[in-house]
């Protein structure tokens, strides 16, 4: 079928968002043969096969086979690359794992898979001699796996911090730029294409945990069961909590935050935060994501871009194809900078031992001694207040308090929080939001 035989022939499982950027990104490729894609209905009409089609023999290669037997690619002898672009775990997983079992190498941008099933898949591709790239399952186009592999690999990581997920990244921005409630924002989103028709994985935080359980595995040379990683997501986040934010100078974003502690331990979860404006990071606005990683020798490093979007995706799929294709093309071993060596599970800190500052909003009965209580409240749970504000007089006679706090033990403040429920002038615990400092 191959016109040339010296190019790496490829095959494609799904043809979807990413996929079809792909297969855009390679076309006149000199090294690079797509031989078949995967889909799952052979009727839809797809932009790219008139595309190809026009790729005459003779002016390259002929055109890549249509099918929806995924098997056929799986196992096809003469592919060496299998790109997963299908998403999901199921049919994926099982044709990830025949596809590496039949020595070829995967290419993939699915992060459920990585951050569920990377331990047992690679250590299958180790045994199997063949590698697994997944630069496009975190942050789309922002090249921060193989940065953290390899261009930053002298480095002890003491943190990362990113904003992963360009769905709940654009919410938040909008309810701030346009004075707009969750619920309305999430709407645009979705019409828009932003969100999912259910969002849920985005708002919940699961996407953004399954991304930054993925780059700590990387950064901190352990593998993170998914399970464990804290996950908050921004259902709970008002226009209130935004516009207090910014009021006190920092900007609300989902964040996920990991850190290697000095017991050895991984500080690792999904949630929202107050960051400073000062912090890069805050910059970050609409359906974009950005990394903040501090190394021991780069210091502070942030990457800002588009995290999703069918041909950012694909920058990121095309790198990792055409980083196996150098090795193939001259014979080397893999690059064991790109292997997983990892052998152990890490331990992770648990949230209670976790030590931040806290934003709270507190609604509460308008009259003397309410800020006298609550303060001794927090006093006898060692929580030291760094700024109270008591807001309005609302029309209901009750009043809004906004406080922020100096560092202290999450279990501390969960303790106060608990007693400050059942004090009899607290009509409302409204918001609590970790502070990044
Ligand atoms: N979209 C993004 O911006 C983005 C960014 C970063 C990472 N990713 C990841 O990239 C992966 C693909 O996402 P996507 O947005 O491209 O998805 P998509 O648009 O839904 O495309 C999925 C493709 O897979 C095919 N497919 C799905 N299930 C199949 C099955 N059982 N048998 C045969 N074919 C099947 C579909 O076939 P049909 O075309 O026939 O329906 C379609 O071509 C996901 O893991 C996602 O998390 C996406």
């Amino acid at each position: 079928m191959s016109k040339d035989k010296n190019k790496v022939k490829i095959g494609l499982l799904g043809a979807g968002t990413v996929g079809s950027g792909v297969i855009k990104a390679l076309q006149n490729h000199a090294f690079v043969e797509i031989k078949k894609i995967g889909v799952k209905d052979l009727n839809k009409k797809r932009e790219f096969v008139s595309a190809l089609n026009g790729n005459k023999p003779g002016a390259g290669h002929s055109p890549p086979l249509l099918t929806s037997n995924l098997n056929e690619i799986v196992s096809d002898p003469e592919i060496e690359i299998v790109v997963e672009v299908l998403g999901g775990l199921i049919p994926t997983k099982e044709l990830v794992t025949l596809a590496i079992k039949n020595k070829k190498h995967i290419v993939t941008a699915n992060k459920d898979l990585i951050a569920t099933y990377g331990p047992e898949l690679f250590d299958l591709a180790k045994e199997n001699n063949v590698q697994i790239q997944f630069e496009a399952s975190v942050c789309g186009g922002i090249p921060i796996i193989n940065t953290l592999k390899q261009t930053l690999s002298a480095n002890s990581f003491k943190k990362i911090i990113g904003i992963l997920n360009g769905t709940t990244n654009y919410i938040l921005t909008e309810m701030l730029n346009k004075n707009l409630s969750f619920d309305v924002c999430l709407k645009e989103a979705q019409k828009l294409g932003y969100a999912e028709p259910d969002p849920i994985n985005d708002i919940s935080g699961k996407d953004s945990a399954y991304k930054i359980a993925i780059l700590a595995s990387i950064a901190f040379h352990e593998r993170i069961k998914i399970d464990e990683v804290y996950t908050e997501g921004i259902q709970k986040i008002t226009l209130e909590d935004i516009l207090l934010a910014e009021e006190l100078g920092y900007r609300l974003k989902l964040i996920g935050v990991a850190g290697k502690e000095s017991d050895g331990k991984i500080d690792i979860r999904v949630h929202p935060a107050f960051i400073k404006k000062t912090n890069t990071l805050s910059s970050v606005l609409g359906a974009n994501n950005g990394v903040l990683v501090e190394g021991d020798l780069v210091g502070e490093l942030t990457l800002i871009g588009k995290g999703a979007g069918s041909m950012p995706t694909a920058s990121s799929v095309a790198g990792d194809i055409n980083l196996l294709v150098a090795q193939i093309s001259s014979s080397q071993k893999p690059n064991p900078q790109f292997v997983c060596q990892h052998t152990s599970f890490a331990k992770i800190k648990s949230i209670s031992e976790t030590t931040n500052c806290y934003f709270l909003r507190i609604k509460t009965e308008d009259k003397a001694g309410v800020v006298g209580q609550l303060g001794t409240i927090f006093g006898n749970h060692d929580v030291s207040i760094n700024t109270l504000t008591q807001r309005c007089t609302n029309l209901d006679n009750t009043a809004s308090i906004t406080m922020l706090t100096h560092l202290v033990k999450e279990e501390k403040i969960q303790e106060a929080i608990t007693e400050i429920k059942n004090a009899n002038v607290v009509k409302q615990v409204e918001n609590v939001i970790r502070v990044l400092e």
